[in-house]
């Protein structure tokens, strides 16, 4: 079961600003006439191949503000507080990270996102645990926010699996580890 980590970055490398808006994700112009655009059903093809998402609490509970965007898909919450789960999907994690791939995910899941943020996904890297990684880098510049990762992750080198230029401006950059 791979583990791919996705991300958004700003071309200087932000995923959200400081009071952690993200509205700079959505731009609906075309602005690169070469690229590809996804058809809705190809979009929707494609967020049904990911069977579960992965998140930390600070990404899960923006999520809940801005408007869920996980539909009925099963998605783990890591965090070390009790706290209810606001949907019947969301399941909520306290421990070990490696224990929670090898014990509940691995064995259930076939296609594992990890969804964010800066602080989990660097986590997840530090211990080995992310076998692709999918970034995408939107035309903007932040100036300030929160950094990809949150602080300083292993030098490992990634091979480029994929990429994808879309209309919107938008590049997708696929990395395995392999
Ligand atoms: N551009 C993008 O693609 C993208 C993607 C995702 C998120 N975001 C943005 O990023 C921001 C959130 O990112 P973030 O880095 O601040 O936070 P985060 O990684 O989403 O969540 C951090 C929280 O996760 C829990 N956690 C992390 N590692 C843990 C571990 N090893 N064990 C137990 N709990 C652990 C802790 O929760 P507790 O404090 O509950 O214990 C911690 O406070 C939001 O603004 C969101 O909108 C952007």
């Amino acid at each position: 079961m791979p583990i791919t980590l996705h991300m958004v970055a700003t071309l200087d490398g932000f995923i959200a600003r400081k009071n952690n808006d993200v509205s700079w994700l959505e731009t609906a112009e075309s602005v690169y006439e070469g690229g590809e655009a996804m058809s809705e059903e190809e979009v929707a093809a494609f967020i049904k191949s990911i069977d579960c998402y992965v998140m930390g609490s600070r990404t899960y509970e923006h999520a809940l503000e801005i408007g869920w965007p996980y539909g009925d898909t099963p998605v783990v919450v890591v965090t070390s507080r009790e706290w209810p789960a606001a949907r019947k999907s969301i399941e909520l994690y306290s421990g070990d990270l490696k224990a929670l791939v090898e014990t509940k995910l691995a064995p259930r899941y076939r296609n594992v996102w990890l969804v964010g943020g800066a602080m989990l996904c660097r986590r997840f890297l530090e211990l080995g645990l992310v076998d692709e990684i999918n970034l995408k880098i939107a035309p903007s510049l932040l100036g300030e926010g929160l950094r990809l990762f949150d602080g300083p992750v292993a030098a490992e080198r990634w091979n480029l699996k994929n990429v994808v230029a879309y209309k919107n401006g938008f590049v997708e950059l696929s990395y395995s580890t392999r």
